[in-house]
């Protein structure tokens, strides 16, 4: 019998919900397939400030080193992003983390489900079908690039954007392995027309494309990435990305699929792996049981099919999944009628559903 340890980290708003689901979906397919499953909870984002004066304490971050996978639901709290001068923020728990835990690729796959198609804004035949990947670099660019900060007067602000050669070939290695298993179509998405990182991944990108000459190597501008990406997304395979260009691009990503409740995303890199929702904390819903636990729940297959290799565990989650939205068992973001269901009613029927299986 295989041991799975995890470290649960729900965060804020939302993500205790959403995490509760997505433990009891882990516990049926442990259950099922005969894994032993050991979770221990850890506090990251807002409410980790508040206990502790720290989003990512030393103690969650020990937890994430000994596991074989963190599972995380979201962080952020309105009352820091109303607040520009606030000295420590949510946000910079989860970006120690990223950083800490060595995660430099952020994989988010995009796909429709069919049952979903109308609800995106966009037309049923431009996202029917669609199906690609989208590989953000994590720990570097704008996001880490120091210096970053403002003139002694405080009217001059400063980010800087950093990007080593090493930091480019590991993400973009990832990105042409995950096109051989799928269909062999890479897109290097960049603004090498204007900035001088770009230029250096497209210089980078150049070279190893001469490694996989059975990929097909394209680049794209990042504005005209975001054109496309809503005009034809069935153009895209594996779209591999910096930093600041994969947050936006994958926001603007979700619309295909009808919800940005839907989407999954693992982080991988050096150290554990964290599987987590790409939404973010919904503090609107937070303590009212309506936010879509499907995302999570589908992070949830990421992890067993990334951390712990078996596919078989994952194919199942997201046959669950497939069979509660075609029953209708989903929350009033992607219902179809008046009829719609809890986050906790969705979690227990995809919980059952697999039992029974
Ligand atoms: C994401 C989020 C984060 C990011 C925020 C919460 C710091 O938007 O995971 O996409 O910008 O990376
Ligand atoms: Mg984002």
């Amino acid at each position: 019998m295989k041991t799975l340890k995890i470290a649960v980290l729900p965060g804020d708003g939302i993500g205790s919900e959403i995490v509760e689901q997505a433990l009891k979906v882990t516990k049926a397919v442990c259950k099922k397939m005969g894994h032993r499953l050991e979770y221990q909870e850890g506090l990251v984002g807002a409410c980790a400030i508040d206990a502790v004066g720290n989003p990512y304490p030393q103690e969650t971050h020990e937890l994430c080193m000994q596991a074989d996978a963190v599972l995380f639901g979201a962080i952020g709290d309105p009352k820091y992003d109303n607040d520009p001068n606030a000295k420590v923020r949510p946000e910079q728990g989860l970006l120690k983390m990223r950083k800490d835990l060595g995660l430099y690729a952020n994989i988010r796959p995009v796909a429709t489900f069919p049952s979903l198609v109308h609800k995106s804004p966009l037309k049923e035949e431009i996202v029917k079908g669609a199906d690609f990947i989208c590989i953000r670099e994590l720990t570097g660019g704008l996001y880490f690039g120091r210096p970053q900060g403002r003139s002694e007067d405080g009217n001059t602000a400063y980010d800087t954007c950093v990007y080593t050669r090493e930091e480019i070939e590991r993400i973009l290695h990832l990105a042409f392995k995950f096109a051989k298993g799928r269909n062999k179509k890479v897109t290097v998405v960049d603004k090498a027309n204007v900035i001088s990182t770009s230029r250096l991944w497209r210089q980078i990108a150049q070279e190893l494309s001469q490694e996989y000459t059975d990929i097909d190597t394209e680049y794209m501008f990042v504005d005209n990435a975001a054109m496309q990406i809503i005009q034809a997304p069935k153009n895209f395979d594996v779209l591999v990305t910096e930093n600041l260009f994969g947050d936006i691009l994958t926001d603007e990503a979700s619309v295909i699929t009808g919800s940005l409740g839907m989407l999954p995303s693992a982080s991988i890199g050096v150290h554990t792996s964290v599987f987590e929702p790409i939404h973010g904390s919904y503090p609107q819903a937070a303590g009212k049981n309506i936010a879509n636990p499907l995302a999570t729940i589908l992070s949830v297959a990421l992890m067993f099919e990334y951390a712990f290799g078996m596919k078989k565990e994952a194919d199942l989650i997201r046959e669950a999944v497939t069979a509660s939205m075609e029953a209708g068992i989903v929350t009033e973001d992607i219902s179809e009628n008046d009829q719609s269901y809890s986050t906790t009613e969705v979690g227990k029927w995809i919980t059952e559903w697999i039992e029974k299986e």
